[in-house]
C-alpha cells in the first residue's frame, strides 16, 4: 500500500497548459475522488499519476518514492478504465491473470491470485467464460480483478462505472466501497456522478480548468464550499444563485435584498470578510433547504413553471420576478402547482453569500 504526493504538477500539450500547478497529498489507504467539468483535466492528472502521460513540471511521489520519470510498470499502480479493454478470445481467468503472465510469474502463483480476486469479486462461477458471455457489470468486475491480482499500492479508476445502466452502477458502487474496505488500498477515482463522489470518497478534489478549487470530506464541501463554483458543483440538483444587494451590515451579518424576486431583510452571517453596504452579492440556497414561507425569516416570490413529482420528493421550478429560475424541493407532492404564484421561505442559517468573483463571504 502507498500514499501519493503531487507537488506543483503541470502538464502542457504543446502550447496549452492543461494541468496548471496541482499540489495534493493523499495518505495511505485514502479514497480520493476527482470531480470537475468535462475537460478540466481529471483523466490527464490520473494518467500522469499512472505514468501514461509525462509530467511537464513538478514531482509525483508514490509510497514516499519519486516516480516522476518512471515507467508505468514500475510505479506499483493499477488502472481501471471506463472501457473494460478485455481480451475477447481469452477466458475470464486468463484475462485476470494476464498482467502476472506478462510479468512471468509462476503458474501456481497466478492461479492462486486469480482465485483470490475471483472470490473477492464474486466471479468464481464465470472463470471459464469469455467476456462476450458476461454482462457489463461482470466485465467491469473482471477489469477490476485484473487490477487486483497485481496487488498495487494505488488503484486508479477513470469513470469505471459510466458504461453501466443505473441499477448496475448502484450495485458496482457498493462493491467498490466494499473492495476498498476489504483491501484498504489507496484509491484515486474519477467520476461525473455526484452520488459516487459523495458516497465513496474520504476526500473529494474539485478541479476546474487544471487547478484544484477545493479539497475536503464530502460533507465539508457540501456544507462549507469556499466559492460558488464548488457550491454549484457539489449537490444535486444544483444550488440556486440569486443576485442580491447588501442593504446593511450588522452584528457580523449582511442584510440582503432582491426586490424583484420579492426578497427583503434577509440577515445572513458571513463566514469571513463582511461585504460593504451596497455590494452586489450572489445568494446561494440549495433546493432542499427552502422552508415553508409562513413564519420564515424571508422568502422569494416566483411563478411555478413546472412541477416534477418523483414520488418521495418533488421539485418546483419557478421563475422569479428578476428573470432567474430556482428549483425548490418539497417532500409534499401537493405543495405547489404549475402556474401558481408562490412564496419560498429561506432559512438564513442555510443561506450562502458569494461576492462578485464567486468567493464565499
Ligand atoms: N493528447 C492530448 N493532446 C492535446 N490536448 C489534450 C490531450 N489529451 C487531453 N487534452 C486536453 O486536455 C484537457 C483535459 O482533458 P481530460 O481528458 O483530462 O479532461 P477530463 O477532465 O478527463 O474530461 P472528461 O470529464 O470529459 O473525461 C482537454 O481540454 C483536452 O482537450
Ligand atoms: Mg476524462
Amino acid at each position: 500500500m502507498a500514499g501519493l504526493s503531487l507537488k506543483s504538477v503541470k502538464k502542457r500539450f504543446g502550447e496549452t497548459e492543461v494541468i496548471r500547478g496541482v499540489d495534493l497529498d493523499v495518505s495511505d489507504g485514502e479514497f480520493v475522488v476527482f470531480v470537475g467539468p468535462s475537460g478540466c483535466g481529471k483523466s490527464t492528472l490520473l494518467r500522469m499519476i499512472a505514468g501514461l502521460e509525462s509530467t511537464s513540471e513538478g514531482r509525483i511521489g508514490i509510497g514516499g518514492r519519486d516516480v516522476t520519470g518512471e515507467d508505468p510498470s514500475k510505479r506499483g499502480i493499477a488502472m481501471v478504465f471506463q472501457s473494460y479493454a478485455l481480451y475477447p478470445h481469452m477466458t475470464v481467468a486468463a484475462n485476470m491473470g494476464f498482467p502476472l503472465e506478462m510479468a512471468k510469474r509462476p503458474k501456481d502463483e497466478i492461479g492462486r491470485k486469480v482465485a483470490e480476486a475471483a472470490k473477492i469479486l464474486h466471479l468464481e462461477p464465470y472463470l471459464k467464460r469469455k467476456p462476450r458471455e458476461l454482462s457489463g457489470g461482470q466485465r467491469q468486475r473482471v477489469a477490476i480483478g485484473r487490477a487486483i491480482v497485481r496487488q498495487p499500492g494505488v488503484f486508479l479508476f477513470d469513470e469505471p462505472l459510466s458504461n453501466l445502466d443505473a441499477e448496475l452502477r448502484v450495485q458496482m458502487r457498493i462493491e467498490i466501497a466494499r473492495l476498498h474496505q476489504q483491501l484498504g488500498t489507496t484509491m484515486i477515482y474519477v467520476t461525473h456522478d455526484q452520488v459516487e463522489a459523495m458516497t465513496l470518497a474520504s476526500r473529494i478534489v474539485v478541479l476546474r480548468a487544471g487547478r484544484i478549487e477545493q479539497v475536503g470530506a464530502p460533507l465539508d464541501l457540501y456544507e462549507n464550499p469556499d466559492n460558488s463554483f464548488v457550491a454549484g458543483f457539489i449537490g444535486s440538483p444544483r444550488m440556486n444563485f440569486i443576485p442580491a444587494t447588501v442593504d446593511a451590515v450588522e452584528d457580523g451579518k449582511a442584510v440582503v435584498s432582491a426586490p424583484q424576486a420579492g426578497l427583503s431583510g434577509l440577515a445572513v452571517a458571513a463566514r469571513g470578510e463582511l461585504p460593504k453596504p451596497g455590494a452586489k452579492v450572489s445568494l446561494g440556497i440549495r433546493p432542499e433547504h427552502f422552508v415553508p414561507a409562513e413564519g420564515a425569516a424571508a422568502a422569494l416570490t416566483g411563478r411555478v413553471t413546472l412541477m416534477e413529482r418523483l414520488g418521495g420528493v418533488s421539485y418546483a421550478h419557478a421563475q422569479l420576478g428578476n428573470g432567474e429560475s430556482v428549483t425548490v424541493e418539497s417532500r409534499d407532492a401537493r405543495s405547489f402547482a404549475a402556474g401558481e404564484e408562490a412564496r419560498f421561505g429561506i432559512d438564513p442559517a442555510r443561506a450562502f453569500l458569494f461576492d462578485e468573483d464567486g468567493r464565499r463571504l
